[in-house]
């Protein structure tokens, strides 16, 4: 069960379902939303556009044309947070053009301390504010600022609520994504998440069946759970996430999840993928260094023999398994040798892909007041070795699947092509091949041929 105390009451979400209708009877309009940041923020911002469509606004990609223009921030790291504030920065010419235009601004970055009065100060056009505790309060606050007025709503509170029965407008037909939980409770020494999106809270079983259950209907063929830490899943009830992804065992032909914490992989979790026929061969296990001394001031609590026995667990059960992950470079205090590290045991992991970072310094965390930060110039230049070696690892296991016949699931037409199709393999691996328009939604079995640098190319076993 969710925990009660911390559901958005009923009443809450009908009064922001009056405000929606309440809008409705104005006439409608244009929106447009820029996204910055994770998975768990793009499916926000289908949040926002499902509310605004359902208050009668049609999306638009063009600022000119817009009637509402919202930033839905990121904080993780500096050059996030520079790109969205400077975009935020080009609407001033807009705003003048066009004074009616409502400027709105929510997400992580709106929850850091100080962050939205700054931002009044530097851009005071901005209508609209709001952080992520208040995303459900969207309407209301909306229906605020079309009145004229300012709107600054951000609460500084840790816990974090539940918001359910929400409008959302999912961009894509085929793989869709489902939040399962909110927050963190991990307190990662560099990362700023825990405090910007509260303590962790999970959703109930039932109503994320439910949920999937719908998008089943709707003729999406793919979810993505989503947490920061989906393996801390129900904590506190009986509710676990191995017996989540039991009872969501073939509502829609295929799961994915993300993110995975490896202190909190358990066994049972590999014993449930192992069984399920719905959850995908890939598992997404950020590691973040290699260094046992560098782990510990991370505050990661595992070290590098905990990671490499999880590994091998998935792989002994999981045969196939693609592995992803995600590295910083340049953590305060890390040498040379720590680097090797990193850098041996992603040769030794073989990971299908890693998204890589450099440490980025966020005001409040741990590892921002440390004292020996590691030199800009060498950040970087760690960076380019580890992206240059995982670049030559994910060649290689491309080309380890040639040959190989994989059940993909087509996700749409080729941008380039007009007769050829993309999809993607259980172990997430993209694919492209000849195919029709009428075979997206469709898991079939490919031939691969050929291998990139980053994607498979294939041949559709055709029974004509
Ligand atoms: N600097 C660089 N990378 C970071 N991440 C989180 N915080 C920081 C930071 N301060 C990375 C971690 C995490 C991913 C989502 O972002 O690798 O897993
Ligand atoms: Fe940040 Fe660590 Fe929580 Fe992930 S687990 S969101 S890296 S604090």
């Amino acid at each position: 069960m969710a925990d009660l105390n911390l559901l958005v009451p009923e009443d809450e979400i009908e009064k922001q379902k009056e405000y929606m209708a309440r809008i409705a009877t104005f006439g409608g309009g244009k929106y447009k939303i820029n996204t910055y940041g994770c998975q768990m923020n793009e499916h926000d911002s289908e949040v926002l556009a499902g509310m605004l469509e359902q208050m009668g606004y049609n999306a638009t990609s063009d600022d000119e044309e817009a009637d509402v223009i919202l930033y839905n921030t990121c904080c993780v790291r500096d050059n996030a947070e520079r790109r969205a504030a400077g975009n935020i920065g080009i609407l001033a010419g807009l705003k003048k053009r066009k004074p009616g235009v409502i400027i709105g601004v929510c997400g992580c970055m709106m929850q850091e301390q100080g962050a939205a009065e700054n931002l009044l100060k530097l851009r005071p056009y901005v209508n609209l504010i709001f952080g992520t505790h208040n995303l459900h309060k969207f309407p209301e606050l909306f229906y605020t600022a079309l009145q004229g007025k300012k709107v600054k709503v951000i609460e500084q509170n840790d816990q974090g609520c539940i918001p359910e029965g929400l409008p959302i407008a999912r961009k894509n037909p085929i793989t869709g994504y489902l939040t399962i939980m909110y927050g963190c409770n991990n307190f990662c020494s560099y990362c700023i998440v825990p405090y910007v999106r509260g303590r962790e809270r999970s959703r109930s079983i039932a109503s994320i069946v439910k949920e999937a259950e719908e998008m089943a209907k709707t003729g999406i063929s793919e979810i993505m759970l989503l947490g920061q830490n989906v393996n801390s899943f129900g904590l506190g009830s009986e509710e676990s996430f191995p017996k989540l992804l039991h009872e969501l065992d073939g509502v829609v032909p295929r799961l994915r999840f993300m993110t995975s914490h490896p202190k909190d992989l358990s066994d049972a979790l590999i014993e449930e993928m192992a069984v399920s026929k719905t959850v995908c061969p890939q598992f997404h296990l950020p590691v973040q260094s290699g260094s046992d001394r560098i782990l510990s001031e991370m505050n990661r609590r595992y070290d590098r023999e905990h990671y490499l026995n999880r590994v091998a667990m998935l792989r002994q059960a999981i045969p196939n398994v693609g592995l992803t992950t995600d590295i910083i470079a340049g953590f305060p205090g890390e040498t040379e040798q720590d680097f090797e590290d990193t850098l041996s045991l992603v040769k030794e992991v073989r990971y299908d892909g890693a998204f890589t970072f450099i440490y980025s310094p966020r005001v409040g965390t741990g590892a921002a007041a440390m004292e020996n930060q590691v030199p800009e110039e060498v950040k970087h230049e760690r960076l380019s070795r580890l992206i240059a070696l995982q670049d030559e690892i994910t060649k290689e296991q491309l080309s380890g699947q040639v040959g190989s016949v994989q059940e993909v699931l087509i996700e749409g037409l080729s941008k380039r092509q007009n007769d050829a199709v993309y999809g993607r393999t259980g172990r997430g691996m993209t694919v492209n091949c000849k195919g029709k328009e009428e075979w997206i939604g469709h898991i079939l079995p490919v031939s691969i041929t050929d291998a990139g640098s980053n994607t498979l190319r294939g041949e559709i076993i055709t029974k004509e």
